[in-house]
């Protein structure tokens, strides 16, 4: 695949007004989910509930692309059609997560290093034929008193960068997320040592992506947004997330990118509406920024649908789309408190 196509897929992930749906948990992850909301963790649940999701009337006027987890991508929807091409109806882009989830960096205490390149090569292309257009990678920083070392850091965007070379190779969009963890039982951290820490993880970024040769115009940049940790006694008004957000993007990511995209990471729905709005509304900015939201985005919907998962389907399908038109609106910082 030329660059061309790549710079395309990549414009159309982050079109006006539009972002994509992170529905990728793996089958831990969904195991937590379900169980918290009380829905037993079948295969078919499974599937009921991300066809739900994907088959929301109207998703695809706010939604332009989601991402799959392997066992997702495969599945049918209720009447037999591959949920690529359900979702290729309603305008939505099939991605798919490849990484293999963070594991301790030996060496290294508090630090996780994301596996999955081995093979990765012979998988995307398999994913590619599944349909996927583009896929993602997750690398994990974790902030405490003595992370993350800036090993942690190195071996991290190394193998992101590996990874979207990889991506790129086999005709795929690849969607680089760093994620600076705001939500685990020790993240008090203030804002300031967020932004330090983005800061270096972004730079070591962009140096890895420039030392492996990856177009930067055809790929997608997933971040997390500068924000005390949840436990942190001095949280930053909505107002100072936002300006040090983009400052940390302006001072980092190259203009020749096509978009950005953020994660909600922990936030509440509120909350992530709101910053992304924000950040929108200190713009214009040198590219389109949006939302690749999980959480922020399907929490409410799985709660309704668990309370009757035959009878409630409409109306949680009601909730993820009002979401997606939320977001929709902050991605253009048009976004009204509802
Ligand atoms: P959250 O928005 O729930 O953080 O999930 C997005 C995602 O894909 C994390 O990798």
């Amino acid at each position: 695949m030329s660059i061309e196509n790549l710079e395309e897929i990549a414009q159309a992930m982050v079109a006006t007004g539009k972002g994509i749906i992170a529905v990728d948990e793996s089958t831990n992850t969904i195991r937590k989910r379900f169980e918290a909301a009380g829905v037993e963790n079948t295969e078919e649940n499974r599937r009921a509930y991300r066809e739900l999701l994907l088959t929301a009337p109207g998703l695809g006027d706010h939604i332009s692309g989601a991402i799959l987890f392997d066992e997702t991508i495969r599945q049918k929807t209720g009447d037999g059609t591959p949920l690529v091409d359900a979702m290729k109806k309603a305008g939505i882009i099939p991605g798919i997560k490849v990484d293999k989830g963070p594991v301790p960096l030996a060496g290294f205490p508090g630090d996780v290093v994301t596996e999955g390149l081995d093979g990765l090569r012979d998988r995307l292309k398999e994913y590619a034929q599944l349909g996927a257009q583009f896929a993602k990678w997750r690398a994990v920083i974790n902030i405490t008193e003595d992370n993350p070392s800036s090993t942690a850091i190195e071996a991290n965007m190394h193998a992101l960068a590996r990874y979207a070379a990889l991506c790129q190779e086999a005709g795929l969009v690849p969607m680089v997320e760093p994620e600076v963890v705001m939500d685990s039982a020790d993240s008090t951290h203030d804002i300031d040592v967020s932004y330090d820490v983005h800061e270096a993880v972004l730079r070591s970024l962009f140096n890895a992506l420039y030392e492996q040769n990856v177009m930067l115009e055809g790929t997608i940049l997933k971040v997390s947004m500068v924000i005390a940790g949840k436990h942190s006694p001095e949280q930053a008004s909505p107002e100072e997330v936002a300006e040090a957000t983009v400052r940390v993007l302006k001072a980092t990511v190259p203009a020749s990118l096509p978009g950005i995209v953020f994660l909600s990471g922990g936030q509440s729905d509120a909350q992530a509406t709101e910053h992304l709005d924000l950040i929108n509304k200190l713009g214009p900015h040198p590219w389109p920024v949006s939302f690749s939201y999980g959480r922020a985005l399907v929490a409410e919907a799985l709660n309704v649908w668990s309370k009757d998962l035959k009878g409630n389907v409409a109306k949680a399908q009601a909730v993820v789309h009002e979401r997606a038109k939320e977001n929709g609106e902050a991605a253009l910082g048009q976004w009204k408190k509802r």
